[in-house]
Order: structure tokens, then sequence, then C-alpha cells
């Protein structure tokens, strides 16, 4: 059965529902779903995985958030990703989505295998937004 782990990081509430459904639709492919809030995460949770979901809002300035998510990301910078399967996904306002473009430049100088774009949602995912972080937690599981 593929492992998949969701990691993310979420005050209040809108990149959380993203997670939560791209779980579900990972889990309608029979994959085993760990979703894990950053905070409680370790690196060894994502190295043995077979695919993983990085969720994070934008904060701060078009960054990633600076006390859990961003040491996170950097902590996995010193290990061996490559051609790991991966999402990238988030929340945001105001912005153009800047933090995705450049934390996906980031994963991919990495060598990992990021399955498509970044998804970033404005504010709380509506249904159609719920749809899209569905199919691709079934696309992250089907890789
Ligand atoms: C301190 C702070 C900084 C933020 N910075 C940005 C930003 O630079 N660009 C942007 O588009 N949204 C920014 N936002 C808005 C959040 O990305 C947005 O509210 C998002 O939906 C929060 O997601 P969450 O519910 O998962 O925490 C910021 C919000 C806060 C509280």
């Amino acid at each position: 059965m593929k492992n998949i782990v969701i990691v993310y990081w979420s005050a209040t509430g809108n990149t959380e529902s993203m997670a939560i459904a791209i779980a579900e639709g990972a889990k309608k492919e029979g994959a085993s779903i760990s979703l894990i809030e950053v905070g409680n995460a370790s690196k060894e949770d994502v190295l043995r995985a077979d695919a993983v979901a990085f969720g994070c809002p934008s904060m701060g300035s078009e960054e990633l958030e600076e006390e859990e998510m961003e040491p996170f990301i950097e902590s996995l910078e010193m290990e061996n990703l490559k051609g790991k399967p991966m999402i990238l996904f988030g929340s945001y306002d105001w912005g153009d989505g800047q933090w995705m473009r450049e934390w996906m430049d980031r994963m991919t100088k990495q060598g990992v295998l990021l399955i498509e774009d970044g998804l970033t949602i404005q504010n709380a995912p509506d249904e159609e937004g719920i749809k899209r972080c569905r199919e691709l937690g079934t696309k992250l599981a089907l890789i």
C-alpha cells in the first residue's frame, strides 16, 4: 500500500481544509495517509513516505510560516529527496502566489518530483477548491 504523508501548517484552518481534502482524494485510491501538523512531523516521516504533500499558507511577506514550516523545510535541505513524488499547496489572500513559486523552485532544485504546480487557493476553499484538492490527492496516490 502506498504510504502518503501530508505535512501542513495552518493558523485559521484554510490550508488545513485543503490538507483534509487532499487526504480524502488519496484515501479513495487505497493509499495509507498520515496527516500531520508540521509541529508534530519528523524528517523521517517525509523520508520514508512514497509520496509527500506539503501545505503552508503565504505568511510574512510572501514567505513560508517562519516558526515551524520554514525550519522544517530547511532541515530537509540536508536530506536526499531526489525523485520523491511531491505536491505543494496552500492558502493565500492578497498576494499573487510568489511564495508558492519560490517554494516550488526551492523543492525542484532539491530534485523532488513535483507532480503538478503548487495548488494555491484564496482564503477558504469553496466547493470547487475542495474538489481540486481531492483530485490532486488522487493524482498523488496514483503516481
Ligand atoms: C501574518 C500574516 C501574513 C500574511 N502574509 C500574506 C502574504 O504575504 N501574501 C498573501 O497572499 N497572504 C498573506 N496572508 C494571508 C494568509 O495567507 C491567508 O489568510 C490564508 O488563508 C491563511 O491560511 P490558514 O487559514 O491556513 O492559516 C498573511 C496572513 C497573516 C496572518
